[in-house]
């Protein structure tokens, strides 16, 4: 690798004039983004997670501004794979640039069924397995913080595509560098580093979680470290690409996830202020590094 890291990328045998990509959740299917222009700056878009069956989410409260950053516990809100296949999937087939699909399951062979499923589609370049969800069938613990389970998952989707498929970990339990190494072991071609670190707002007069839901996924620039942390030791660790999700607000960030062994950088957080954080972000990387 060489230093400051080049902005153009190479992923998936494919070349990228911008490392960033748009995070699960805070894109929708790219569409709305690019009616309002602001996909300039943007190398891909990772929908929002698609589900077997339509979900309705976790009720409200569900989303909280705190002076330390976000919690979402939006709870994989989406109209089912039936839905996302037939109605927008097809609305998307002209982005500019590749959608990758982020698929959500309840079960170990719920993700292979919802990936077989959109195969009939030819608009996306690939996937997003989320195994940041819990495992209803099996106590509900996130499936990605077993690597036997994680590896069980990629084996299911691996057979069912030819596809590349990037597996999103979990920073809360288990060990992610055991558990990248078990995607890759079941046919990952990336894996996405990582998911939201859990949090809670209390309110203190009641002693009640603002969030209906209690817990929530947590976002914040101040988790740019961690995230910084954690894609250094499992890039270090596997030999597929990284994708780097978590605590991007400026160029300087995204360079810094590059430097530290990133392939393919996620903003999502930033995206909901700045909706036009992706032609941001590469005027300051380019300005940083004369690129
Ligand atoms: C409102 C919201 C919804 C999200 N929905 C999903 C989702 O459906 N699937 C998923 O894998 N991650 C989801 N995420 C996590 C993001 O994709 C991303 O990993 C996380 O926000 C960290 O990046 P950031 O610090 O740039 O926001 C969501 C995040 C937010 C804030």
């Amino acid at each position: 690798m060489s230093f400051p890291p080049n902005i153009k990328r190479k992923f998936w045998g494919k070349l990228f004039d911008s490392p960033i990509m748009l995070a699960s959740g805070t894109a929708g299917f790219g569409e709305e983004l690019l009616n309002l222009n602001c996909l300039a700056g943007v190398g891909a878009v990772v929908s929002k997670a698609v589900s077997l069956k339509p979900r309705a989410g976790n009720p409200p409260p569900r989303l909280l501004e705190t002076p330390y950053g976000l919690l979402n516990s939006i709870g994989l809100a989406n109209p089912g794979v039936h839905h996302v296949l037939n109605h927008i999937l097809p609305e998307t087939s002209n982005l500019p640039c590749p959608l990758l699909i982020n698929v959500a399951g309840e079960s170990v062979e719920e993700f292979a069924d919802v990936v077989s499923i959109l195969e009939s589609s030819n608009v996306h370049m690939g996937y997003e397995i989320n195994v940041s969800c819990p495992n209803v069938a099996d106590g509900g613990a996130a499936f990605g913080v077993d690597p036997e389970v994680v590896l069980r998952v990629a084996m299911g989707v691996s057979r069912v595509t030819a596809r590349p498929f990037s597996v999103k970990l979990t920073p809360n339990g288990g060990d992610m560098v055991l558990s990248a190494k078990a995607a890759v072991e079941g046919g990952a071609s990336a894996i996405t580093v990582c998911n939201t670190f859990l949090g809670m707002h209390m309110d203190w007069r009641t002693g009640k979680s603002i969030i209906k839901r209690k817990v929530a996924g947590y976002t914040s620039p101040a988790l740019l470290p961690l995230v910084v942390a954690k894609v250094w030791q499992v890039s270090n660790a596997v030999s597929v690409p990284v994708i780097s999700s978590g605590g991007v607000s400026h160029g300087e960030d995204v360079l810094q996830l590059l430097a530290a062994g990133a392939q393919m950088v996620q903003v999502g957080t930033r995206l909901m202020r700045r909706p036009f954080a992706g032609a941001e972000l590469m005027d300051e990387m380019k300005k940083l590094t004369g690129e």
